[in-house]
């Protein structure tokens, strides 16, 4: 059985002054808010048992909002993220919720278009390793940006890229066996003080146990005041 993980912590500076006051998280997509968007992605592929891991301010406005998750169909758990020392290191505060299984990490400001169960459901027949969702951007330079053997497979990763290799981004939701939390305790801090998520894709694609799904709808962060804006506009399309 696959856990799920929702990153709901950071600073959202990209969005100030709003979020002075407000969680990003908490902001309104279509006829809900940001963080209702990652809960159902991992519905729909099945995932049903999810721990949001907040940022400490806000805690209690995510369990007024959201409480157990029955009204969803999920069951929500929660815990805190005192500082945001990055996406890994989020993620490794899971590890006694994963009791072992396999995670789904998806980032609480990404929408998908798309349906991912058939991303889960080919990441569940493979024995050990991870799985990355890709999407083609016009802006690589933002994000974790894929390069490829000539066999099709990741060759590497690079993190915000001066000169990306390719126009692929690293989308915020990944497929991880259990070892990854023993992978994110061997981790180091990046230049910029964080725990990347990048450095643990780099160690499965170097075991070459790193498979990837091409999204085919859109992908949004909603994490800037733009890319909310065109949020709005897709989901509203959808509704
Ligand atoms: P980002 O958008 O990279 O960071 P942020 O939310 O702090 O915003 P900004 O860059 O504008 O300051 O984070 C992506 C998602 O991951 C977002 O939903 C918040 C979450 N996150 C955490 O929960 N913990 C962390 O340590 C980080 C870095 C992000």
């Amino acid at each position: 059985m696959i856990k799920g993980v929702i990153l709901a912590g950071g600073r959202g500076t990209r969005l100030w002054p709003v979020t002075k006051v407000v969680g990003k998280h908490f902001l309104p997509v279509g006829d809900k808010t940001i963080i209702h968007y990652p809960i159902l992605t991992l519905k729909k592929a099945g995932i049903k048992d999810i721990l949001i891991v907040c940022g400490q301010e806000h805690t209690d406005q995510y369990v007024k909002l959201l409480g157990s998750g029955a009204e969803l169909g999920v069951n929500l758990y929660y815990t805190i993220q005192v500082d945001p020392l990055g996406i890994a290191h989020g993620l490794g505060l899971a590890r006694s919720f994963a009791e072992g299984h396999p995670v789904a990490l998806i980032l609480g400001d990404n929408i998908f278009g798309d349906d991912l169960s058939g991303a889960v459901k080919k990441f569940s027949k493979k024995e050990k390793g991870s799985m990355v969702i890709l999407k083609q951007v016009p802006d690589p330079k933002r994000f974790g940006v894929a390069s490829f053997r000539k066999d099709g497979t990741i060759k590497n990763v690079v993190e915000k890229p001066q000169k990306p290799a390719t126009n692929w981004a690293v989308t915020g939701f990944y497929l991880y066996d259990n070892r990854v939390f023993d992978i994110i305790k061997n981790l180091k801090p990046s230049a910029r003080g964080e725990y990347e998520i990048t450095d643990v894709n780099n160690w499965y694609i170097n075991e070459g146990t790193m498979d990837h799904f091409k999204a085919k709808k859109f992908w949004v962060d909603a994490g800037t005041f733009d890319s909310l804006h065109l949020a709005n506009i897709l989901i509203r399309k959808q509704i």
